[in-house]
């Protein structure tokens, strides 16, 4: 089904704008200098020297006025308060689950998730892990295993849904580690490591199908719900007239529990929650809950938070917004495709990942082309991306260096939060910067620590 604003080639942001927040146009000179400063790490930068900002789209969205509003009605009752009945109202109406336990953010529903059911010999198999979410799972000394389908470990394949899991090796990977190693599995909606690609509706069912027969929980995780079910909506046959409520709803009704960070699809700038059926572990995630993030019903979180996720909810849904949210990111990606910039593809919901490898190929993966892609997009235009890349996964524990999948340098757009304009500015930043890229060098890292040295190392440009 077309949607109104098809019929036009111009996106229009479905809103106007009564507050605004200057941005600082900086010159090269001083761009260098905060660079040299940073040690070339884009981490390191004052946010005030970044013109663009694409660093995540987490916690970065534009509220709306009735999430303002909300703000100003929270009530911060320690216990029972309206704003957390409000918002749990919100959160059921798309996820009923019957358990819904709230966090500071995504990271500490899965700390409190994989607490509870994890631990040595466990084995947690996903699509693809998002790195917190793989942190806390071999923080308790269980494995973490990615098992997406062979198209969405390839950037330039094109496929509908490239976040689906792949059920065959689903069921292998249970039959060998044995159903008791294995305490629930998990779907990452959409797949934000494998691009921000969505997952179908007919791939949610299969993977219940696999937990049924084994008797596993399926959880998932839901930080882009929304984007998700547009893609759906989009591409998946028997779905184009579903409402999106009613998408999540299907999605939710497949699973046992789920995982999710507001800082996404909430279009707050906190919070999270952990929601399940399962009376058992609910009271024990409730019981570590108040050990690490507060009582039960505001859960590390201020009332007025809580009243802005219940209202980011509501207003995630709305097809407008959808349609302009999705659009918007491939518009970008699209631009980037048609000039001969690598990318990879189709684009995703939430950011465009440019495939740094196939750019800049003279530059070998343990001089990270990544980073220095990453490097010039800031240094020519202000813009701010981050490196997925053998930076971020390329150090081993052992201290070894091995070259990552992938050379990728993410352009993630917050919500609401950007123009066409700027985008269109985006777009004639990186053609300069790869009609160019041949000039571009290698880095060596400086300094870095033993883990996660992408938010911390320090880099000198190679002669
Ligand atoms: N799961 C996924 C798929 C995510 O993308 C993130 C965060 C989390 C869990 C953790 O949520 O940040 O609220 O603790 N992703 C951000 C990003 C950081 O930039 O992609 P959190």
């Amino acid at each position: 089904m077309l949607h109104a604003m098809d019929r036009w080639k111009t996106i229009i942001e479905p809103f106007r704008i009564k507050s605004v927040e200057p941005i600082r146009l900086t010159s090269v000179e001083e761009r260098q200098a905060a660079l040299e400063a940073a040690g070339y790490n884009l981490f390191n930068l004052h946010s005030v020297d970044v013109l663009i900002d694409l660093l995540t789209d987490s916690g970065t969205g534009a509220m709306s006025a009735e999430q303002w509003a909300g703000i100003q009605r929270g009530d911060e009752s320690y216990a029972g308060s309206p704003s957390w009945f409000r918002f749990l109202e919100s959160v059921q109406n798309l996820f009923p689950f019957k358990h819904v336990i709230p966090a500071h953010q995504g990271r500490a529903a899965e700390k409190i998730l994989f607490g509870v059911v994890a631990g040595p010999g466990k084995s947690v198999p996903s699509n693809t892990h998002f790195d917190t979410t793989r942190a806390n799972v071999e923080f308790t000394g269980a494995e973490a295993v990615d098992l997406v389908i062979e198209e969405g470990r390839h950037p330039s394949v094109i496929h509908p849904f490239k976040g689906n899991m792949d059920t065959d090796a689903l069921d292998a990977f249970i039959r060998e580690r044995g159903r008791e190693s294995i305490p629930l599995v998990m779907v990452t909606i959409t797949n934000n490591s494998g691009g921000g690609q969505p997952v179908s509706l007919e791939n949610l069912r299969a993977v219940r199908a696999v937990c049924d027969r084994y008797g596993l929980p399926l959880f998932l995780d839901a930080c882009r719900f929304a984007e998700n079910a547009w893609f759906i909506k989009q591409r998946e046959p028997g779905y184009a007239d579903v409402a999106i409520p009613d998408i999540v709803r299907e999605m939710a009704a497949l699973a046992d529990g789920m995982t999710m960070s507001a800082k996404k699809d909430g279009i707050a700038n906190i919070g999270g929650w952990l929601a399940m059926n399962d009376d058992v572990w609910a009271e024990a995630a409730r019981n570590l809950e108040i050990l690490t993030e507060g009582f039960p019903t505001y859960g590390g979180l201020a009332g007025r938070d809580l009243e802005a996720i219940a209202q980011g909810l509501r207003e995630v849904v709305n097809e407008d917004y959808l349609h302009y949210r999705i659009r918007s990111t491939a518009y970008l990606g699209e631009a980037l495709v048609e000039s001969g910039i690598p990318c990879v593809q189709p684009i995703g919901g939430h950011a465009v990942y440019i495939d740094a490898a196939a750019l800049l190929p003279h530059i070998p993966a343990l001089e990270y082309p990544g980073q220095s892609l990453a490097v010039a997009l800031y240094r020519e235009g202000g813009i701010r991306g981050v490196e997925i890349g053998t930076v971020m996964f390329g150090l081993h524990p052992d201290g070894t260096e091995t070259a990552a999948s992938m050379e990728l340098v993410r352009l993630a757009i917050p919500r609401r939060v950007y123009t066409q304009s700027h985008i269109d500015y985006v777009i004639e930043v990186v053609r300069w910067v790869a009609e160019r890229a041949a000039d571009l060098r290698g880095y060596r890292i400086v300094a870095q620590p033993p883990q996660l040295r992408h938010f911390t190392a320090r880099f000198e440009p190679l002669a």
